[in-house]
């Protein structure tokens, strides 16, 4: 890599595209291939934190409805009274969102660099047995989690989609038990849940899997370990998601 002199900085080498203007160095290095990984790779490990910390968080529900609607309350009064009521969370919902946008962006953009420096497709299907399952499913399976994403926003958060939000439960808080019995009781609903899920799981196992290769810690010794991690990461989030669903159908959890 080209090494950066206080006067004169040449950009960022690989498959930088060469600018004339001088742009700030972060700018410079996410203009490169590596660099849109080493985004993909830093917002999906803040992404895979939320989705876990979610899913350990909405195991409150076998709690039962009491437990999951005060921990919703207490994540609304997250770092009070240092901070206003409800402010933390909102810092904290648009960090979630800065790093959904960059993961998309970077994403896309590699999409479109990979698309230049290959315009024609492979002629052998080589390149599809070393590809996994997992990595040729990337795309769709991460537009299929952002549908997902969209869908789970509108029921929910703002209940457009959700009759029962806005209704409180017999304490005054907000019934989020409720909202998501209302919302998984409807079959097809629990059932593209389980669908998202699954493919979300793929999704994350691939990332898991990719992390390590993207920041350069991809020495085959570990192999065997970053397909473990990947593989229970992944195994975690769908048996935990899918879970919820099945219960709310099954009768565990609800009314
Ligand atoms: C079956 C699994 C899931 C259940 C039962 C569930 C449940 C919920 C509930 C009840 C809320 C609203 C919380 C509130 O009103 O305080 C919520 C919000 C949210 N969920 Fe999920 N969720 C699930 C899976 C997921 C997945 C897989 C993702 C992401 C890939 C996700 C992303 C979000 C986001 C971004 C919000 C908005 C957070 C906020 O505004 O504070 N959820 N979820």
């Amino acid at each position: 890599m080209t090494q950066a002199t206080s006067s004169h900085r040449s950009p960022v080498t690989g498959t930088a595209v060469a600018s004339k203007r001088r742009r700030l160095f972060l700018l410079d290095l996410y203009s490169t291939a590596v660099g849109k990984k080493y985004v993909m790779a830093i917002t999906g490990i803040a992404l895979m934190g939320f989705v876990l910390t979610h899913m350990i968080g909405n195991l409150k529900m076998y709690l039962g409805a009491s437990e999951l609607n005060h921990y919703a309350r207490f994540l609304e009064e997250l770092f009070y009274p240092i901070a206003p009521h409800g402010v933390a969370l909102w810092i904290l919902r648009g960090g979630l969102l800065a790093m959904l946008v960059l993961h998309l962006h970077a994403a896309y953009s590699l999409t479109v660099l990979n698309r230049r420096a290959r315009p024609v497709k492979y002629q052998s299907a080589r390149d599809f047995q070393i590809a996994t399952f997992a990595s040729r499913t990337m795309r769709w399976s991460g537009m299929i989690a952002l549908a997902f994403i969209t869908w789970h926003l509108l029921d929910l958060t703002f209940g457009v989609v959700n009759e029962n939000v806005g209704a409180k439960d017999a304490e005054g808080l907000k019934d989020v038990y409720g909202n998501v019995v209302f919302s998984l009781q409807r079959v097809p609903v629990a059932i593209f849940y389980v669908i998202a899920n699954v493919l979300l799981g793929i999704h994350l196992f691939h990332g898991a899997w990719s992390i390590f290769q993207s920041l350069g810690w991809n020495n085959p010794r570990f192999n065997k370990l970053r397909r473990s991690f990947a593989t229970a990461f992944a195994a975690i989030i769908v048996i935990g998601n899918v879970s919820f669903p099945v219960a709310v159908l099954a009768g565990v959890v609800g009314n």
